[in-house]
């Protein structure tokens, strides 16, 4: 056998005689001539069958192999600006590893729910593999920036002991006859965690038993947490504006054929650079009064708020300063008017709404511990983060920025379920 070569590396060995290890895509029966798309996971090339040019053995193999059998086949490498990705294999020999029989799905269009009922499979179509591929460049783009940046990882809990968001999407399991929740934000730990490093971030899996079924919510998806100490609501859009830039930036460099894939216009994309315009809380209600979205001050934006709003807009833009009462009990105090907070989201354009949640946390022990009343908290849950307070408190700010939700904006994705492998939502537990 000659030597085995990824699909994307079919480059440098043409002319040459090689070894492709994976699947069967699609075949396409010419007779004597048989069209083999083969995939292995790093790419798709078409392998041409000439009966002439095979065994009987090989040749019977191209003419019968099914949808998603998996193979080993051996061809010459041609580049034919004709063939997908550039480049084809003359097969001199095939050899099925597992005949596949009746692949579910077909190369059509088919239903969503039939689709994510095998989300197993359906990970294995090209639109599913590139949008996954870009969700892991993002992420790696995400510590790439983080660790050049002087924030050190500090990973926070799954299994928590209260609530970080509001007790109405917690998901409560029991502890050894305790209760205890998975987690809806690392950022209370994080807040522990740069008294000791100064700048952290936590990246792993949250959870929110979401009740509503919409766009752009999972129960399960991931979040990066940056927090830094001494640093204030400025700051904080500062470090957003240049994060949410290079990761932009790095996907759009590494991914361009993925997103041509998902046929994403990126002209919007390329021109994603600091700074990305700010706007108050009351500002954003006027826009939303003149298009006809009305909304009374104290309440929070909804899905086509947010879309009305980034509309002016060609970057993502910075809300700041939304009313205390409709944010979580952390929130530092505007010292300029007590009914607002010094929080702020990050709304992408283009209608994919709120990517990012933060702002600057209180470092104030009395107000913390009224709101902590207020909120309806149990108290006995959170003296551990009280005591951050007690112990050499300071001005502190920080946020989350959900993974899916940017993939799906950067991938131009309506819904963001297929911005994660196996998505977890109101009416899907399986896969
Ligand atoms: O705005 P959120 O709730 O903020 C926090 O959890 C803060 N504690 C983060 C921090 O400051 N450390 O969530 C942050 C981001 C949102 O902007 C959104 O991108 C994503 O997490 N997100 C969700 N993504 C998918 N499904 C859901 N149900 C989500 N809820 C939040
Ligand atoms: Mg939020």
């Amino acid at each position: 056998m000659s030597e085995h070569v990824t699909i994307d590396k079919l480059a440098e060995h043409v002319g040459q005689e090689v070894t492709v290890k994976g699947w069967l895509y699609n075949r396409t029966d010419k007779g004597r001539l048989q069209f083999l798309l083969l995939r292995d996971g790093t790419g798709l090339v078409q392998g041409v069958a000439f009966k002439k040019e095979l065994s009987p053995e090989a040749f019977e193999a191209a003419r019968s192999i099914t949808q998603e059998s998996s193979l080993i086949a051996t061809g010459t490498v041609r580049a034919d600006e004709r063939a997908p990705g550039g480049y084809e294999l003359s097969l001199s020999d095939l050899q099925i590893v597992q005949l596949a029989q009746d692949y579910p799905i077909a190369p059509k269009e088919h239903g969503i729910d039939f689709l994510m009922e095998r989300r197993h499979l359906w990970l294995r179509s090209t639109q599913q593999w590139a949008t996954l591929r870009v969700r892991a460049t993002v992420i790696r783009a995400i510590r790439d920036w983080l660790d050049d940046h002087g924030f050190v990882l500090v990973d926070a809990p799954i299994l928590t002991p209260a609530a970080c968001e509001g007790t109405t999407t917690l998901f409560e399991t029991d502890y050894f006859g305790d209760k205890a929740y998975l987690t809806q934000s690392g950022q209370l730990y994080n807040e522990a965690a740069i008294a000791a490093f100064g700048r952290t971030y936590c990246f792993g899996p949250t959870f929110r038993a979401e009740k509503s079924k919409t766009r752009r919510h999972l129960t399960e998806f991931w979040m990066v947490e940056p927090e830094m100490a001494y640093a204030d609501l400025d700051e904080c859009m500062r470090v957003e504006e240049a994060f949410v830039s290079y990761i932009v930036g790095r996907t759009l460099e590494e991914r361009a054929e993925e997103l041509a894939i998902l046929e994403r216009d990126t002209t919007p994309l390329e021109g994603i650079a600091p700074p990305f315009p700010r706007i108050s809380y009351d500002e954003a209600l006027m826009i939303l009064e003149e298009a006809g979205e009305s909304l009374p001050w104290g309440e929070d934006f909804g899905a086509p708020h947010e879309t009305a709003i980034a509309a002016r807009f060609d970057q993502p833009v910075f809300v700041h300063r939304y009313p205390t009462r409709c944010k979580a009990f952390y929130m530092e105090v505007d010292p300029q008017n007590p009914e607002l907070s010094l929080s702020v989201d990050l709304l992408a354009p283009e209608g994919y709404g709120e990517i990012i949640g933060g702002g600057q946390r209180t470092a104030d022990l009395e107000l913390l511990e009224r709101r902590i009343v207020e909120h309806n908290l149990p108290r006995e849950a959170f003296e551990w983060y009280l005591d951050l307070r007690r112990y050499g408190a300071v001005p502190h700010a920080g946020f989350g920025l959900g993974v899916e939700r940017t993939v799906a904006w950067i991938c131009g994705l309506h819904h963001i379920r297929q911005t994660i492998p196996f998505p977890r939502t109101l009416g899907r537990i399986y896969p």
